[in-house]
């Protein structure tokens, strides 16, 4: 466990395709920076060697089983975290904080909801035990209003982005954080406001960890 060597807050930040996650990970950058502070922005799949290779098949250039993804998603998150050019933990360590799109949470809710959470969950063991995230922070939409919001930002459809797998994925994020609210601090958003809303509610919820 490297937690007591962390000296940054890592922030993750989930919810289904087109919840609005990346905008609101640039309102809390800003934030967060007019403070003073250092912050490191990134996301998973990341723009690493693993991460390329799964955005391949996210997008429909290569095929494969979702077992097969869930394995590559749960090593990408493991380089993300660790390796020494830019790696998560690395950037923690010099006390710079870290704002992820995406982590642990959407291997269980996109790859659990097909595979075997049981399976899902062992396979991210390994990057669970060594950093805790600070916060994940659940940006709840409705399926219908996320797929409006992925067809006025892009002409073409993502591997996931049909409704009935977001609203499978959706359903299985809200069973899990009812499971891990023991264990881990999420917080769950309504994402239907407006993005100003969101993200006041957002930082009411964290600010006081900066
Ligand atoms: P995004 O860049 O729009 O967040 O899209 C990334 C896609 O990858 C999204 O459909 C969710 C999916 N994904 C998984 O299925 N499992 C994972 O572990 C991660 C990190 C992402």
């Amino acid at each position: 466990m490297k937690n007591a060597e962390k000296k940054g807050r890592f922030l993750v930040f989930e919810g289904i395709d087109g919840s609005g996650k990346s905008t609101q990970i640039i309102n809390i950058k800003n934030r967060i920076l007019k403070q003073g502070e250092i912050c490191f922005q990134t996301c998973e799949p990341s723009g690493g060697p693993i991460g390329s290779l799964l955005r391949q098949y996210l997008s429909g250039r290569m095929k494969a089983d979702e077992h097969t993804l869930a394995a590559l998603f749960a090593a990408d998150r493991l380089d993300h975290l660790l390796n020494e050019t830019d790696g998560i933990y690395g950037q923690l360590k010099k006390g710079v904080h870290v704002l992820c799109d995406r982590y642990f949470l959407s291997n269980y809710a996109y790859q659990g909801a097909t595979t075997s959470l049981d399976w899902v969950m062992q396979l991210n063991e390994a990057a669970r035990k060594t950093i805790k995230p600070d916060c994940h922070i659940f940006i709840d939409v409705e399926p219908d209003i996320a797929l409006e919001r992925v067809a006025a930002g892009r002409a073409h459809r993502d591997l996931y982005e049909t409704k009935e797998r977001l609203s499978k994925v959706r359903d299985t994020y809200l069973a899990l954080i009812d499971q891990l609210k023991k264990e881990e601090c999420i917080l769950v958003i309504d994402g239907n406001q407006p993005e100003n809303r969101v993200f006041e509610d957002i930082w009411e919820g964290i600010s006081q960890l900066f």
